[in-house]
């Protein structure tokens, strides 16, 4: 049955985090200093089980959720992240997906089309070689994550292509992104740099707006506006005029989109999160793991559920930049 929260908004997306590690640091997400060798990470214990994230997005399609979307950290570095999949897609006609740095993606395509994914999001913030290695700051090169898009779409997975803009940082990068994915099939979108966690360094003055990257790439390549493919999209679509297929922009921080927001978050050690922003989650674990119902579990998210009130990116100010937010490594983005 659908439930809806204070702001009549509906349940449709989940976004299910598997592991809050990940084989790069970013330094708009896990900047070293911070994510270093004497980070705790969580403990396997700590983690879901395969069945327990199964239960709980059983319980979630239940109350109207439509779309389940595989996070970390890096979702590959999980063991046997197929195995997860393949539960997942039994669980009726969804729209099953995965954001992934592409690190592991090779050799993994094949076996998670094969298991009932839907299609990829891929994050890729330059083809400078430089550049990109310098913002995945472990030397990972473009070219091994270009091979994995491409094993993404040889195993017939639909891929849309991430890249988070920094000023000063890769904005050089937007033009040559465009360049090289148009005519692809492949939809790029870009990110405007958030201010997600504590330990980010954000400034408004690192934010590069997406009304500017849409004039960057329209006056190279003609674009125009068009519809969301559905309600609540996050990204604003834009196509090019002479048909080379379409680009969208992520402008959380100077259009936020909170009245649409349907999305729930599920981290890898089983709290649920009703706002990227959130500084605390609702432990559904413990529920899980002293014997609950399904009754039970259906009952408690619907609480949450119905008790929600969020809308951090309509709110946002240098104050609540600064709170101590939950990571974008450990919730998923
Ligand atoms: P599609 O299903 O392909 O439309 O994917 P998506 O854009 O919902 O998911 P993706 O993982 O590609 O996320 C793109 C960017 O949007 C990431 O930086 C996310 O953190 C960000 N994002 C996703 N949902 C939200 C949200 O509810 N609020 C904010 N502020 N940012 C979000
Ligand atoms: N701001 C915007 N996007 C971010 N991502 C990670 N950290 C940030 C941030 N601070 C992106 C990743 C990935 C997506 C899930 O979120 O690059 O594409
Ligand atoms: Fe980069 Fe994604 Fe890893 Fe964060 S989780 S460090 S954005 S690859
Ligand atoms: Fe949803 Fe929170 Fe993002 Fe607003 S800031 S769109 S409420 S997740």
């Amino acid at each position: 049955m659908r439930v809806l929260d204070t702001r009549g908004r509906a349940l449709r997306d989940v976004r299910i985090s598997v592991t809050d590690r990940c084989n790069f640091r970013c330094v708009y997400c896990m900047p070293k200093e911070v994510f270093g060798r004497d980070y705790r990470f969580l403990p396997r214990r700590e983690l879901l089980t395969f069945e327990e994230i199964e239960r709980v997005a059983r319980v979630l399609v239940g109350l109207g959720a439509r779309k389940l979307r595989i996070t970390g950290g890096e979702p590959l570095l999980r063991r046997d992240l197929e195995v997860l999949v393949g539960r997942l897609a039994a669980l009726g006609d969804l729209d099953l997906t995965l954001t992934t740095n592409g690190a592991l993606l090779a050799r993994k395509a094949r076996l998670l089309a094969d298991a009932g994914l839907s299609r990829v999001t891929v994050s890729l913030d330059s083809l400078d070689d430089a550049v990109f290695r310098a913002m995945n700051d472990v030397d990972f090169p473009v070219a091994l994550v270009l091979e994995g898009i491409d094993a993404a779409a040889a195993a017939g997975l639909p891929v849309k292509v991430n890249a988070v803009v920094k000023r000063g940082v890769n904005e050089d990068s937007v033009l040559e992104l465009a360049r090289h994915f148009r005519g692809t099939g492949h939809v790029l979108r870009f990110i405007e740099f958030m201010d997600v966690g504590a330990t980010n360094g954000w400034r408004m003055d690192d934010v590069v707006p997406a009304a500017e990257i849409v004039q960057t790439i329209a006056a190279e390549f003609p674009l125009e506006p068009i519809e969301a493919a559905y309600r609540g999209e996050v990204a604003s679509r834009y196509r090019y005029l002479d048909g080379q297929g379409e680009i969208g922009v992520i402008a959380s921080v100077t259009q936020p989109f909170c009245g649409d927001c349907t999305r729930i978050r599920l981290s890898a050690d089983g709290k649920l999160y009703t706002c990227l922003f959130a500084v605390r989650g609702h432990d559904l674990r413990a529920l899980l793991r002293s014997g609950a119902s399904d009754t039970e579990l259906d009952e408690a998210v619907r609480a949450i559920w119905e008790r929600r009130s969020d809308r951090y990116s309509e709110l946002r100010t240098a104050e609540t930049a600064r709170l101590r937010k939950v990571e974008m490594s450990y919730i998923g983005g």
